[in-house]
């Protein structure tokens, strides 16, 4: 018996839209509770579609996914999605825009006025609540998106490309604060992200994708203490992490 049971756990998982092409194939996986994995790899490889096949928002074409013993439908309320764009309601405040989710899932309104202000609280958009999404910097829509995925209390956090619209201190900024959320919240996260420095700060373990089909080429432990702030992206582990994966990446793409 292993030590611990995979939270999130892939076998022999293929994937094709309709009767095209495969776009993933032989995925296997495994991911402990309170992992950090990132996905990188060429456009196109189908990062996207894994984390769909996780959220149970499209079937698997061919092999299994389990999520903590079950279906992906079966464990929809575990999760939580984070798109590239805020997707933000322009016509409701910020805090109405975090508190749907929750209203949408049948919660009790008292118990999501909490919710939304412990979120808004954790992403430091508490003073916020009455804004529209119009008054707001991309970093601090970026902020909403978050908070509103983070009151569904996930077990598994799905981030797609959240940062990748954003300049880059606002963007370094985010990352530190999503670790000091997630040392308060114990959720799994898979990560999608095109900035391999972004993938080695915040993840224990990266894996890269090959394309057509998309395929787990290089499943990477990043062998970096647990805690890390803005000097870690000077030390010398963290610098070696970045060239050794940026060449992994650049392996990749050539074939
Ligand atoms: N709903 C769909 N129907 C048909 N084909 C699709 C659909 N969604 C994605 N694809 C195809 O699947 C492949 C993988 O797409 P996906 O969006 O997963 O890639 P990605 O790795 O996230 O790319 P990017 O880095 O550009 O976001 C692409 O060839 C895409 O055209
Ligand atoms: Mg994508």
């Amino acid at each position: 018996m292993p030590a611990v049971s995979p939270i999130v756990e892939f076998q022999s998982v293929a994937k094709r839209y309709g009767d095209g092409p495969l776009i993933l194939d032989a995925i296997n996986l495994q991911a402990n509770p309170g992992d950090f994995i990132s996905l990188i790899g060429p456009s196109g490889c189908g990062k996207s579609t894994l984390l769909r096949l996780i959220a149970g928002l499209n079937p698997v074409s061919g092999g299994s996914i389990r999520i903590a013993g079950r279906s992906p439908e079966e464990a929809s309320a575990e999760l939580a999605f984070v798109f590239q764009e805020p997707t933000l309601l322009p016509w409701l405040t910020v805090a109405a825009n975090v508190d749907l989710p929750q209203k949408l899932r049948g919660l009790a309104a008292v118990e999501r006025t909490a919710a939304t202000e412990k979120a808004l609280a954790l992403v430091k958009l508490d003073g916020k609540q009455r804004a529209y999404p119009r008054q707001l910097s991309g970093g601090q829509k970026m902020r909403v998106s978050i908070a509103r995925a983070l009151t569904l209390n996930p077990k598994i956090l799905l981030l797609d490309e959240p940062f990748g619209a954003l300049d880059e201190m606002t963007r370094e900024h985010l990352n530190e604060e999503l670790l000091t959320i997630r040392a308060q919240q114990a959720w799994t996260a898979f990560f999608v992200t095109h900035s391999v420095a972004e993938a080695v700060f915040l993840s224990n373990r990266i894996l890269v994708m090959s394309a057509n089909p998309g395929r787990i080429a290089h499943d990477i432990t990043v062998d970096l203490p647990t805690e890390r702030t803005n000097d870690t992206r000077l030390t010398r582990p963290y610098q070696e992490q970045v060239a050794e994966v940026s060449r992994l990446l650049r392996s990749v793409e050539e074939t």
